[in-house]
Formats: structure tokens, C-alpha cells, sequence
């Protein structure tokens, strides 16, 4: 598999993305030292400084893995989880839908975008972009009380990366939400969240098989979450 490497990007998916529309061969693999317009969800951009971070994206081919565009993504959450595990020897929980979590801090984002092709619209490739904030010290201040690194030695990336991707690659039916669900710090738990600009606060009580979430409300009504593009908090959070 190809690996196209930077020391500077704007942003490892948006590199994805112009190679894919070029006919790159999939998968392949992308990774920066640092981004310079680090992607989020939400439109908000991802803190990736030089030197301290993980910054990958991975292209694979549309019909590579057979889910839609949340399970890609809880997919990819406990793919990730397990390589922190196994490379760095760190426990990290998942807060859904995708972030990774230590000490109840976040460190790591995950961004799923899809690529079509200009004139026909049809789906070509995923490219699932993840950021890890490995020795990161100093946050911006508008993150600096809610994101945290796994402080561990940088030289361990190669590694990392290379476990993710065949975490990724080699992880193909639906079995991943058992492990999603034990590495859950939602379930069982309050949590605030908000749709459409509407407030509610229930107990988080299910996440199904296609990485939604059961709520029970307050108001002891029940909800089913399946849009990653809502902001959730913990109560505790
Ligand atoms: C989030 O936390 O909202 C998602 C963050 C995803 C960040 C990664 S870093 C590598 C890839 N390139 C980007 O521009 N974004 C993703």
C-alpha cells in the first residue's frame, strides 16, 4: 500500500481527497507532521502542531467495508482504541460517537468523509482522517480544559499507524460493536445533549449495532441518536 508522507500539509484529508479524484490506487495512507487546517467535525478545525501528533488519513475504496458512515466510524473508533492498547499499553474509552478518551480528556478525533466523483455523484472512496495527540503539551486555550495527549514517545507513530490501518483493514463484519459498547464511556451514563437546537438530558442505555444511541429522557421519553453531527456531553464531562 502506498504511504504519502509530509512535514507540512493543509490537511491530510483534503491530500486524500485530490489524489483520490486523480485515480490514486486504494487503499492508501497519508500522513503529516503537522497541519497547518487540521479538519474537524462540525466545521471545527483539529489542533496539530509539529512534532507531537499522529495527523493520518486513510483512503479505502468505497464498498471496502460494508457499513454506512456512523458504523465506518465506531469501526475506526475501536480500531484505534485497540492499537493505543497494544502499541502504547494505554487504556482509552470511546465517547460517542468517535472521540477517544483518557482521564476524561480527549485524546483523539476521527473525521469520515466521503469522495464521489464530480460529474455522476457516485461514491468513490472513504477517507477516514484520525488525529492523536501523542506528547501534545500546550492546547489553545478554547481546548486546553478538554483535550489531553497519551504522552508517549513520538517514535512509536510508525508503529501506530501501521496497527490502525490493519485494525481497519482487517476488521470486516459487525462483531467491532461488542468491543465498541465495552469501550463505551457513555453507557449507563447522564449525558446532555442537544438536536436541532433543542436541550434534553437523559442516561444513555444502548448504542445498537449500527452505532446509534438509545436515550432515555428525563421526561421519560426514549430517543435514538444516529447522527454524529449533534454535540453530547457527559454530565460529569
Ligand atoms: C474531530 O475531533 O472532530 C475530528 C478530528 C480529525 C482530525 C484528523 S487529523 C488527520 C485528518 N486530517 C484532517 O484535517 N482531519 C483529520
Amino acid at each position: 500500500m502506498d504511504i504519502f508522507k509530509y512535514d507540512q500539509t493543509d490537511s491530510t484529508n483534503l491530500r486524500a481527497k485530490e489524489m483520490i479524484l486523480s485515480g490514486v490506487s486504494l487503499p492508501c495512507l497519508f500522513v503529516a507532521n503537522s497541519q497547518t487546517m487540521g479538519r474537524g467535525r462540525q466545521g471545527k478545525s483539529f489542533y496539530s502542531p509539529k512534532d507531537t501528533g499522529l495527523y493520518m488519513s486513510l483512503a479505502i475504496p468505497y464498498d471496502y467495508v460494508d457499513c454506512d458512515n456512523v458504523s465506518i466510524t465506531s469501526l475506526t473508533a475501536v480500531a484505534v482504541a485497540l492499537a493505543i492498547k497494544e502499541v502504547c499499553g494505554i487504556d482509552t474509552g470511546i465517547k460517542w460517537v468517535n472521540d477517544l478518551y483518557t482521564d476524561g480528556k480527549k485524546v483523539c478525533g476521527i473525521l469520515t468523509e466521503l469522495v464521489c466523483e464530480p460529474l455522476s455523484n457516485k461514491p468513490l472512496a472513504i477517507i477516514i482522517g484520525i488525529g492523536i495527540n501523542l506528547s501534545t503539551r500546550k492546547f489553545p486555550s478554547e481546548i486546553e480544559s478538554s483535550a489531553t495527549s497519551l504522552f508517549v514517545s513520538t517514535d512509536i507513530k510508525e508503529k501506530l499507524y501501521k496497527k490502525i490501518t490493519d485494525n481497519i483493514l482487517n476488521i470486516k463484519d459487525n462483531s467491532f460493536m461488542d468491543e465498541y459498547r465495552r469501550l463505551s464511556i457513555v453507557l449507563g451514563k447522564e449525558i446532555y445533549y442537544t438536536v436541532n437546537g433543542v436541550d434534553f438530558d437523559g442516561v444513555a442505555v444502548d448504542i445498537n449495532d449500527k452505532g446509534h444511541l438509545e436515550v432515555l429522557n428525563s421526561d421519560g421519553t426514549r430517543q435514538i441518536l444516529s447522527s454524529g453531527e449533534m454535540s453530547l456531553k457527559l454530565k460529569r464531562d
